[in-house]
C-alpha cells in the first residue's frame, strides 16, 4: 500500500470551484441531511470533485469541500487520505486499482502486480503516455472473481497477467473492451463445471414444501401437548378451588344425608321393629340396649351414626352421680390446710425428681 500523502506543491492548482451544474448537484446532496448533519456529505462532494478535476484530488478541492461543509479542513483531509477511492496525485487517463487482498493474492494478484509493475512503473506514477497509473488496494468486493482491477469506474475481473495486458493495449488502442469477467462467467457463477447446489430439489420447491410440512407437524404435537397441559391445569386448579372451598360437613349446613344403609338394632327399634336377631342380645337382658323411641327436639340430637344411643346425665341435678371430695382442694368458706412448713431435706421425694428443678422455663411463673 502506497503512502497517502498530498501531491507535491509542483502538482497543486491554484485554487478550486464547482462548477454551476455541479455546484447544485453539491446542494442537493447537502438537502439529504438534516440540518447540522451536513457534514455527512463530505463523501459524495469529495468524490464530485475528484471527477471534476480529472481524476484526482488537490488541496484547493479538499478545502473547499471542508468550508461549503463548515467542517476543519483537518477533518476533510482524514476522511480523503484514509479511503483509497481518493487518488491524491495525478492519475492517467486510466486509473488501474488492483486488489491485493487474500483472495485476489491468491488466485494471482501477484503476477498482476508485476506486469503492471514491468509496464507501468511503480505505482503512484503515470506512464509516460498518460495512459495509464496503478495502486494496489485493499479488497474491492468482487472476490468470487479474484483475481480483478478497477479501471476508473468499472470492474475487470477473473484477470491472467495475459489477458490483463491485451485490456490495457485495448484500452490504449481506444478498442472496445469487455467489462466484469474476462472469462464469460456471468456474474459470480462457478467457474469451472458446477460441483455444488445441483439437487433440483433446492430449486424445485419440494424442500420448500418439506420444510413446511415439517412445521406443521411440529405445530399440530405442539398443540396436542398445550392441550394436555391444559387439561392437567384445570385439573390442578380444581383441586386447588376444591381445597380453598371445602363441602359442609354438617347435614344442616347444607351436606346430603345419606340413607341408611345398614340395618342396625337402633335404626329398627327406632322405626318400631322387631330385632332381626331376637335370640341375641335382644334377648339378654344384660347386654341388650334398651332404646326408647324418641320424639320432639330431642330427636335431633340423636346421631346419624346408626350406632345404640343411651342418653347419660350430665348434670348432678339429672342424676349424674357425684365423686367424693379428694384430694386437698379446700372447698369454699373451708379452713386453708395447714402448710407442713419447712422440711430439712430428709423427706421422701419421688424418685428422679430434684428439689431445685423448678420445672420447665416458660414466661410465666419463673
Ligand atoms: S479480495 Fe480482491 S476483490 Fe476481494
Amino acid at each position: 500500500m502506497a503512502n497517502r500523502r498530498l501531491a507535491p506543491a509542483s502538482e497543486q492548482p491554484e485554487s478550486f470551484a464547482f462548477t454551476p451544474e455541479n455546484a447544485d448537484w453539491a446542494e442537493g446532496q447537502i438537502a439529504k441531511y438534516p440540518e447540522g448533519r451536513q457534514a455527512s456529505a463530505v463523501i459524495p462532494l469529495l468524490w464530485k470533485a475528484q471527477e471534476q478535476h480529472g481524476g484526482w484530488l488537490p488541496q484547493k478541492a479538499i478545502e473547499a469541500v471542508a468550508d461549503q461543509l463548515g467542517m476543519p479542513h483537518i477533518r476533510v483531509l482524514e476522511v480523503a487520505t484514509f479511503y483509497t477511492m481518493f487518488a491524491l496525485e495525478p492519475v492517467g487517463r486510466y486509473w488501474i486499482q488492483v486488489c491485493g487482498t487474500v483472495p485476489c493474492d491468491v488466485c494471482g494478484a501477484r503476477d498482476l502486480k508485476k506486469i503492471l509493475h514491468d509496464r507501468l512503473g511503480p505505482s503512484g506514477h503515470v506512464d509516460p503516455d498518460g495512459n495509464f497509473s496503478w495502486l494496489e488496494v485493499e479488497c474491492l468486493g468482487a472476490c468470487c472473481n479474484a483475481p480483478m482491477v478497477q479501471i476508473n469506474q468499472d470492474y475487470y475481473e477473473d484477470l491472467t497477467p495475459e489477458s490483463l495486458g491485451t485490456l490495457m493495449d485495448d484500452l490504449a488502442a481506444g478498442r472496445p473492451v469487455r467489462k466484469g469477467s474476462q472469462t464469460g462467467r456471468i456474474s459470480s457463477e462457478p467457474k469451472d463445471a458446477v460441483t455444488t447446489l445441483k439437487d433440483e430439489t433446492l430449486f424445485d420447491g419440494s424442500r420448500v414444501g418439506a420444510w413446511r410440512k415439517r412445521f406443521e407437524e411440529q405445530d399440530r404435537k405442539d398443540g396436542d401437548a398445550g392441550n394436555e397441559a391444559k387439561a392437567k391445569a384445570e385439573a390442578a386448579g380444581s383441586a386447588q378451588a376444591a381445597a380453598a372451598d371445602p363441602k359442609p360437613a354438617r347435614p344442616d349446613a347444607g351436606r346430603p344425608i345419606e340413607s341408611g344403609s345398614v340395618d342396625t338394632p337402633a335404626q329398627r327399634a327406632a322405626g318400631g321393629q322387631e330385632p332381626a336377631n331376637p335370640q341375641g342380645d335382644a334377648g339378654r337382658g344384660d347386654r341388650a340396649t334398651v332404646v326408647e323411641p324418641k320424639t320432639g327436639p330431642e330427636e335431633r340430637g340423636t346421631p346419624q351414626s346408626g350406632r345404640s344411643y343411651t342418653k347419660t346425665p350430665s348434670k348432678p341435678e339429672e342424676g349424674r352421680p357425684v365423686a367424693e371430695t379428694k384430694g386437698s382442694t379446700p372447698e369454699s368458706g373451708a379452713e386453708p390446710i395447714a402448710s407442713p412448713g419447712k422440711t430439712d431435706g430428709t423427706q421422701a421425694k419421688p424418685v428422679g425428681v430434684d428439689p431445685a428443678d423448678k420445672g420447665p422455663p416458660g414466661p410465666i411463673g419463673r
